[in-house]
Formats: C-alpha cells, structure tokens, sequence
C-alpha cells in the first residue's frame, strides 16, 4: 500500500514559533499612530492588545518559545497530517508529487485555533475578561469563540452581514462555544451607525467589521480586541504549520520545488510559507505563490503604501498592499479573502522577491474545489479553493513541461458550512468579478497624505 499520510507523534509538536522579521533584508515599517500619523508606540496598541503579543508583534528574536497551555490545547487536532494527494495527482494525470497540510482538521475547521488559542492565553494571563473581534468566513469568529471558551472569556463576534447570510450555522456555531455574534454593519457602535446611515444596505466587509470591534474594545476596560490575521503576531503564531510540514518532508527525505497558500490577510499562507521562505532567503531553490481572487486584487492590483487596516480608520497605518481601506470587494464567496489590505510581513516578502502573487478568478477555483473534492474526498473551503486552483494549474505546467515537481499546499479549511456557495456554482449563478483598475486608482486617491 502506497503511504498517504505522513504523520508527527504529540511529542514532536514544534515548542517555538519562528519569526521571519531577523531573516528580511529590509525591518519592517513601524505601524502609524492614526490621529499623529507618527509612529505608534506600544501605549497606543495597549489599549486594544495585551502587552505579550505587542512584545511578539514588534520581536526581532528568531524563536519564540510556545507556551505550555497552548501546546495542551493545539494537541487536540495537532501536529496536522502532511497528505500525499494520489487522487489529485491521478485526475490531473501529472508527474508532480502533491502534499498538503491539512489545517481542516481543527476543532473549528480551519487553520485559526493556531493563533486564536495563544491570543486568548495572553489576554487571560493579563487579566483580561472578554474579547472582540470581525469574522469574514466565519471561521476566525469560530476560533476565537472555541478559545475564549477554553480560558473562561467571554467573545463578543462582529460578522461581516453578507457572510452571515451566507452561513447561518457559522453563526450558530459561534454560540455552541458561547460567543455573542452581531452581524456587521451594526447599529451598536459609532462605526456601524455611521456607515448604515450611508448605505442601510451595505453587505459590510472585514474593514467594517474590524472597526466595530475595536470601538468596542477600545470604550472598556475588560475588553481587548483579537485580529485573525495580518499582524506580525498572528503569522507567527501560524508558522507551526510549516515547521511541522519540514520535520514531515525531512522524514520522507523530499524537499519541495513549490509551496503555495491562498491569501486573506496572509495568516495561513506565512504559517506555511514562512520556514520556507527563510530557507529561500539562505539561497534554496524554491517557488513560493500566495493566491488571492481577482475580485480581491490586494498583492496584484494594490499599491504598497500606508493604510489604515480597517474602514473608520482606527488602526495604527501599516505599510502594505492595499486596495483603500474603505474598498468594499463584491459578496463573492470566499469571505475570508475579501479584504482591502494584507499583513506587512507579507508585502516585505513580496518586495525582497521571496514570494510571488497570483490571482485566480472565482468559477476557476470552484472547479478546482469540486476535482479535489471528487478526488480527494475533503470538500475544501472557498478561501482553500484559491491554493487548490494554482496547485491544479502547476500541475498541468508540469505534465505539459514533463517535470517531476515537488507541489506543497495549505488546505486551509474544509467547506462544510458553504454549501450555499456550492449551490450557487451547480446553479450557474456564480460571476468572475475582474476588479477595475480605474477603481482602484479612485480608492488609492483616498490613501492618508503622509509628510
Ligand atoms: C479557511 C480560511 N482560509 C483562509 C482565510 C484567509 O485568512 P488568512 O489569509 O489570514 O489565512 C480565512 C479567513 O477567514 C479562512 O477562513
């Protein structure tokens, strides 16, 4: 029997996380303060986020070691199987080897119990009762619902309206784990009164949803607010992922020729893609491709400047691809990757040529979900679809090129809860959305003037 699965023993669980800012060339941009446009000191974040994750935030140390507690925790689902994709690699006829981690296999389904458990440790050892947060997918809420509920803290979940629409049951499922969920845009902070007295309609959007619960963690004392994805923080927390899939390639002596993620705010690409691309920076040989829609241009179409990271401008400014904090993407079905901006960490990546971007169009990746599926046998979320799409299509380039490539992917979600989206693709009713770049220069026109 051919082995599939190439699996870790709990001992072997990775007990530091690695942080890739001492490998750039370039130190990242400091964050702005966004009424100064100065930049921010750690008092200005201490009010939204605990002093641990600021010192990790801003850390230039290479390892920074995992707490006990959440190592308990992680082993629930972890270390994730790397997995042998025989069934894709036959339906695609291609000589490429196919692995991928499997992040689906978390209690909330996705990759986001990696950093949701570590944020909701440090906000309970600093004494913090209750968290905030947005969700696009619904499977950040999930996470961070499941973890506050494991350290005793209450969650209070801004969901982005058209997702929530989308996937009711997400929402439900947030309560199972005892959160309060509040669709977004919302008539319970000045953020979402603001932007329903424009638009009472408005489908909402992460830069929304991340503005409410700010606000909201910012106006109490008990409160501090949790980001899924884009800060330095939540992308380390991420690279378990990747230092896991190296012990597992190690053990079958493979090294890969290209890794690949789909991109949101960047979370579960750098907890892949990470480890790699530090070896990438010591000289290997190794394509790295994060995925994003074309409805949702951020690393193709956006510009790198400093932007605030959500609609009401209450973030510090982070320097990044963006497409204008009050972009609003089109209700396409994959919530996750409809947002405006990305982490730094990422756009230095892309800047030193360490990874490249790509963007897949909406009916292209939902072909590639349903051959995984049919192949593969695990239903991929929407946002995991975008990895699966270019995965499929370096695969034919390697059977028309005749090469034996190493491919290895994030499945960063299963799609359990999108049957909606998948209804809509049987239906025919699924549209590709090119963002135009004329709306993209309107929206930049917008950007913070800095001196
Ligand atoms: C399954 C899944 N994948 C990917 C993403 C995108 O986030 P990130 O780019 O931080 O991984 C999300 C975000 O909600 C998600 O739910």
């Amino acid at each position: 029997m051919q082995q599939r699965k190439i699996t870790l023993d709990e001992n072997q669980i990775p007990r530091q996380w690695l942080n890739i800012i001492p490998y750039l060339k370039n130190p990242p941009a400091p964050y702005l303060n966004p009424q100064t446009l100065e930049p921010a000191s750690p008092e200005d974040m201490a009010v939204i986020f605990p002093e641990a994750l600021l010192q990790q935030e801003m850390s230039t140390d290479p390892w920074i070691d995992i707490p006990d507690p959440v190592l308990d925790f992680l082993s629930i689902w972890r270390p994730t199987p790397l997995v042998r994709a025989y069934g894709l690699e036959k339906a695609l006829n291609t000589p490429a080897k196919i692995y991928y981690k499997n992040e689906s296999l978390s209690p909330a389904g996705s990759h986001k119990p990696n950093t949701a458990i570590a944020q909701a440790y440090y906000n309970k050892m600093a004494g913090v009762k209750r968290m905030t947060t947005e969700t696009g997918a619904g499977q950040w809420g999930c996470a961070l619902s499941l973890c506050c509920n494991h350290f005793d803290l209450e969650c209070k979940v801004y969901m982005v309206k058209v997702s929530s629409q989308q996937k009711p049951h997400r929402l439900t499922m947030m309560r199972i784990w005892g959160a309060s969920v509040t669709p977004s845009p919302s008539d319970e902070t000045e953020a979402g009164r603001s932007i329903l007295a424009q638009d009472p309609d408005s489908p909402g959007s992460l830069g929304i949803a991340i503005s409410e619960a700010v606000e909201d963690a910012a106006k109490r004392d008990d409160t501090k607010y949790g980001l899924g994805s884009v800060l330095n923080h939540v992308l380390l927390h991420q690279t378990i992922i990747g230092l896991e899939a190296m012990k597992q390639l190690e053990q079958i002596e493979i090294e890969p020729d290209v890794v690949i993620g789909c991109v949101g705010g960047g979370s579960n690409f750098a907890g892949l893609a990470f480890p790699f691309c530090v070896e990438k920076s010591a000289g290997k040989d190794i394509q790295i491709i994060a995925v994003e829609p074309t409805a949702c241009p951020t690393m193709t179409k956006g510009v790198l400047t400093y932007d605030f990271g959500d609609t009401a401008k209450m973030t510090p400014l982070m320097r990044m691809h963006t497409l204008g904090h009050d972009f609003i993407p089109p209700g396409i079905h994959a919530g996750g990757l409809r947002y405006h901006g990305v982490g730094p960490l990422i756009s230095c990546a892309i800047e030193e040529g360490l990874v490249e971007p790509r963007s897949v169009p909406q009916t292209s990746i939902f072909n590639a979900a349903i051959t995984f599926a049919r192949s593969e046998g695990i239903v991929p979320a929407p946002e995991a679809s975008h990895a699966v799409a270019a995965v499929v299509d370096e695969a034919i380039k390697a059977r028309e090129e005749g090469k034996e490539k190493t491919i290895l992917f994030n499945f960063c979600g299963h799609g359990h809860f999108d049957m909606t989206a998948y209804e809509s693709y049987f239906g025919g009713k699924l549209i590709d959305y090119e963002y135009p770049e004329e709306k993209v220069k309107e929206a930049l026109a917008r950007l913070p003037k800095l001196a």
